[in-house]
């Protein structure tokens, strides 16, 4: 399967309204990874906005130095930025990026939601049609994994100068049993709203340059109040230490805030702590549909 790179051109002519990274596109049909690859081109003077694309990766990187299974079939994609942010700050990246390539795919009919701290999911579509109120949380109780972004870092004096962005999105690759690639999803849709593997591409990197550019225009708390809205964990009961709490939000470093329960404390003076990114895995359930 490899991607058209005039109807690729074509789809992003047509949906974008503003150019603030000047993509430079570089398709492949396998490689190790796209965001090594891009790294590599990097190191050659490549410049910010440089884009490695490709539909198979045989060495592809996780979150958490895990590898991320890379089947022909899906999307891997990976962009170059050049932030001048604060390295205590990188994480604003990843939230931002998240944040763009959802809301893209929710204004193309597509019901993503975010699952703390950087991972795609499908909400089910029962759930949306059974209840009126978007907003509420129980609404994204019904999850699947979409896709996943992992954001590598080039730090100087403390500020990331060089930043590569990647993203992993199931298109038609096979998945395990908590995740959902997007031609299936599509097969119960008319019309499809992602009528193909080039337009998924162009709303893809649409998405993030949504996100970076509200990032560094308009200011991470209001990148973070957009976040927390298509975060499908608020209100969620997760455990520390064995002390109970609940999901509240996350904060501008990107970590998860818990509200422990009062009742259960005995030594801590706040009860809201904040959990750093690895730190707690939130999980999926096994057959939600
Ligand atoms: C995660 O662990 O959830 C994030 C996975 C990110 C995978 C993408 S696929 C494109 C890019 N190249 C890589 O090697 N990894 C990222």
């Amino acid at each position: 399967m490899a991607l058209n790179r005039q109807k690729l051109a074509a789809a992003l002519q047509q949906e974008r309204k503003f150019t603030y990274l000047p993509f430079s596109l570089h398709l492949f049909e396998t490689v190790s990874s796209t965001n090594q690859i891009l790294w590599e081109e990097l190191n050659s003077g490549a410049e910010p906005g440089c884009v490695v694309i490709a539909t198979q990766q045989t060495c592809g990187r996780g979150q958490w130095g895990r590898q991320w299974m890379s089947p022909e079939g899906g999307l891997y994609l990976s962009v170059a930025i050049a932030p001048k942010l604060d390295a205590t700050n990188s994480y604003q990246i990843t939230l931002a990026t998240a944040w763009g390539i959802a809301r893209q795919l929710r204004n193309c009919g597509v019901p993503v939601g975010i699952k703390w701290p950087n991972d795609l999911v499908l909400i089910s579509i029962p759930d949306i049609d059974t209840k009126t109120d978007l907003g509420t949380a129980d609404v994204f109780n019904n999850y699947k994994k979409l896709g996943g972004i992992l954001t590598e870092t080039k730090v100087y004096n403390g500020l990331i100068t060089q930043a590569v962005i990647g993203v992993g999105i199931n298109w038609a690759n096979p998945v395990p049993e908590t995740g959902i690639n997007l031609e299936t999803w599509q097969a119960n849709q008319h019309p499809k709203p992602i009528s193909s593997l080039e337009m998924l591409t162009s709303t893809v990197l649409l998405g993030i340059e949504s996100g970076i550019m509200t990032l560094f225009q308009e200011g991470v708390n209001i990148l973070l109040s957009r976040y927390l809205e298509l975060l499908t964990n608020i209100g969620d009961r997760v455990y520390v230490d064995n002390v109970a709490g609940t999901i509240v939000g996350v904060t501008p470093q990107g970590e998860l805030r818990v509200l422990l329960s009062t009742s259960e404390l005995k030594t801590v003076i706040t009860p809201e702590i904040y959990l750093q990114p690895g730190t707690i895995s939130l999980g999926y359930r096994k057959s939600s549909n």
